[in-house]
Order: C-alpha cells, then sequence, then structure tokens
C-alpha cells in the first residue's frame, strides 16, 4: 500500500468534490446573471431534488434569492473560455450572456433563462430554504429538464481548486441487480 501524506482539511473538497461544473443562470426582474457552480449535490430521485452552496457574495445570489428559481445549465469542455469568465465576473457589472455571447432562451417552468450553448438544461424551483440562512445551501427540485442526445456522454469540467480541472473521460459499464 503507497504511503499517504497529510493534507490540509480545507483541501478535502479537491478529493471529494463531485459532479461537473455547472453554470447557474437566474433572473429577477429585469436583471439577469450567469454564475459557475462546482458546489452541488444530488439529494432525491424523485421528487429530482439538487441541493447546493450559493455564495451571498455573488450578485446571482440575491436574484436567485429574491426569485426562488434557476437553471442549472450543463457545459462541455467547449465552453471552458466562457465558465473562466463567468466564474471571475460579477454580474453586478456586466451583462453576462452579452459579454460571453452566450443565448438565453426561455424556460418551461421557470422565468430564469436557459443557456442555448449548454449540453443540458435543469430548471429549477426552490424546494426548501432552511439551509439558506445558515450554509447559503438551497435546496432546488427540478421541475424540467433536457439534454442534447449526442454525445451521450459529453466531455465535461470537474474543479479541482486553483484553476485546475478534471476532464471527464472513459466510461465503464458495469450493470448488476442492486445498483441504480
Ligand atoms: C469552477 C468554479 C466553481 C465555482 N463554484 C461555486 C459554487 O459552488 N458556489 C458559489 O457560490 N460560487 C462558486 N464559484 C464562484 C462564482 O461562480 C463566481 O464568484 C462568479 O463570478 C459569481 O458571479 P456573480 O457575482 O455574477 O453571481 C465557482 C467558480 C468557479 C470558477
Amino acid at each position: 500500500m503507497a504511503r499517504k501524506a497529510a493534507i490540509e482539511l480545507s483541501e478535502v473538497r479537491r478529493y471529494l468534490e463531485p459532479g461537473p461544473v455547472v453554470l447557474v443562470s437566474s433572473r429577477h426582474g429585469d436583471a439577469r446573471d450567469i454564475m459557475v457552480m462546482g458546489w452541488h449535490t444530488v439529494m432525491e430521485f424523485t421528487p429530482s431534488l439538487v441541493g447546493c452552496v450559493i455564495s451571498s457574495a455573488n450578485h446571482s445570489y440575491e436574484l436567485i434569492r429574491a426569485s426562488g428559481e434557476c437553471v442549472i445549465n450543463l457545459p462541455t469542455t467547449a465552453l471552458l473560455e466562457q465558465v473562466l469568465g463567468i466564474g471571475s465576473t460579477s454580474g453586478a457589472d456586466i451583462d453576462k450572456f452579452q459579454a460571453f455571447g452566450l443565448t438565453p432562451e426561455d424556460g418551461e417552468h421557470v422565468r430564469a433563462p436557459a443557456i442555448a450553448e449548454c449540453h443540458a438544461q435543469f430548471e429549477c424551483r426552490l424546494h426548501d430554504a432552511t439551509l439558506v440562512e445558515r450554509y447559503n445551501f438551497f435546496i432546488w427540485e427540478v421541475v424540467a429538464a433536457r439534454a442534447q442526445t449526442v454525445p451521450a456522454h459529453p466531455e465535461t469540467l470537474h474543479y479541482k481548486g486553483d484553476g485546475t480541472f478534471m476532464v471527464s473521460g472513459k466510461i465503464i459499464h458495469r450493470r448488476r441487480t442492486g445498483l441504480k
């Protein structure tokens, strides 16, 4: 067994950070915005619940909190430059749809605009806000979802911190009874 070195507790996220980096789009009144999000987790199949941390320092926070809605959009590696731009600027200063050449699309069930260039779009309504005050943790119900059918396994970005991304790769299938 290879030896292990202690790691800073604040670095734990680098090992456990879960799914792909996503773009969260929101609207409140005439204001719209997009932020990058890596801290999200699936919480339930039915209803489809997703939890995530949205810092109150982000411009998106107020739009999302006030509207109780957002769209979680899944970008592929083709949108890396946009992800970097969106994640390093504030919607208080610029309109990120315009600034990064992204196309807003009307949602089916929410007023928040979806991002046309993304591989998948998940329309979300606030399901539970009890952890927002204390942890900035929002629990969403996905009320509509759509995704491109090809490619079946898009190349997604997974954040390791400090500007380092892991790219999704090899797919393996190991189907068996009891695995969901
Ligand atoms: C890869 C990546 C992942 C991020 N994950 C989160 C996150 O999970 N929660 C969060 O509040 N901010 C996260 N951020 C930071 C926001 O996306 C960033 O502060 C953004 O500029 C906020 O935009 P806004 O002020 O227009 O809302 C992340 C940034 C990057 C680059």
